[in-house]
């Protein structure tokens, strides 16, 4: 069975956006392939976050995933730091990572810039370290976003060029990961862009009912159709867009034809929406409440994802070192 590793970053929580296309991705793939999913804290330390918040990110995040539907059981879903052995195979690669080619990549460039007062070597090794993240389980596919295409490349030169240096087909070489099936990109409701794009234009698996229909009546919409079969403006294909994700098609087919008609009351068409959205999260935020309260389960699924891939992780090293000649006395 081929292995599939992806990250996640420890950062905010997870909105329908993130619903209908990451995690989604994920609990197809941990049907189909050997996973590993784990939360990419180390990584999170170029940005500096307290003690307090980098363990609280790390919980909030496992526990959204977790009450997602990603699943202990079918896919390793473990904690990076809990790998030192990523640690240890980036100091390795660092050797043949060249400053250059780490100094031109978009990221390291825009953090630069973004921020120019914490310039920290983490940032400019960023991509070592998540290419330890892939090779250590010497993964065949990774699902990548378009912002973490060019990680992937270097990804890939990192493992071909170790494989050259020592003249062995070692490492896996990692492909990005297509999903046959393409996902629906939930929009904002804001009238433009996608969810999480800007601050409160999302709505987040953990929001309350009450919070969800606040959210949803202010969406942007516009004055109105005036003519049978208007074209549908940006923020109202929105709406429509969000309502494939979370409504019954014949909901839909009643709205659209209230649009074609000029019938629509876009007050109700909002009201329904967020009732739909509202019984779909329901019982995700049920789940995140219960596991977020339950620290045995979530110290069990720790425990377990942490030994699996220790065992992925340990025999990497192991022949890592001996194919670079570290030998035993
Ligand atoms: N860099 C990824 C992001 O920002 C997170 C990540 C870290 C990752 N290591 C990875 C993703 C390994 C895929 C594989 O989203």
């Amino acid at each position: 069975m081929e292995t599939v590793v992806s990250g996640i970053r420890p950062t905010g929580n997870l909105h329908l956006g993130n619903y209908f296309g990451a995690v989604k991705n994920f609990l197809k793939m941990q049907e189909d392939y050997n996973c590993y999913f784990f939360i990419a804290d180390y990584h999170s330390l170029t940005t500096h976050p307290t003690p307090a918040d980098l363990h609280g990110n790390v919980r909030q995040v496992l526990v959204e995933y977790l009450a997602a539907g990603l699943d202990p059981e079918k896919a390793t879903i473990y904690i990076q730091s809990d790998l030192p052995e990523v640690a240890e195979l980036t100091l390795l690669l660092n050797m043949n990572a060249y400053v250059g080619e780490l100094q031109r990549t978009t990221s390291f460039k825009e953090k630069v810039r973004s921020n120019p007062n914490n310039v920290n070597a983490g940032l400019l090794t960023y991509p070592v370290l998540m290419a330890s993240d892939i090779i250590i389980h010497k993964a065949h596919k990774v699902p990548v976003g378009k912002d973490q295409e060019q990680n992937l490349e270097m990804t890939r030169k990192f493992a071909t060029r170790f494989n050259h240096m020592y003249n062995h087909e070692y490492f896996t070489i990692p492909e990005p990961f297509n999903n046959g099936e393409a996902l629906i990109k939930i929009p904002g409701l804001d009238g433009s862009g996608k969810m999480g794009k800007s601050d409160g234009n999302g709505i987040y698996l953990a929001d309350s009912p009450k919070e969800i229909r606040k959210k949803v009546m202010k969406a942007v919409t516009d004055a109105g159709p005036t003519e049978q079969n208007a074209p549908l403006s940006e923020p109202i294909a929105n709406l429509f867009t969000l309502m494939t994700a979370v409504s019954q098609p014949d909901t839909i087919d009643y709205f659209k034809e209230q649009y074609a008609n000029c019938n629509i009351r876009y007050g109700d068409l909002k009201k329904q929406i967020a009732e739909d959205i509202v019984a779909f999260t329901n019982p995700i935020r049920e789940k995140i409440e219960a596991i977020a309260s339950d620290a045995d389960y979530l110290r069990k699924v720790v425990n377990m994802g942490k030994e699996k891939a220790h065992e992925s992780a340990t025999k990497t090293i192991r022949e890592v070192r001996e194919i670079i000649g570290f030998k035993p006395f």
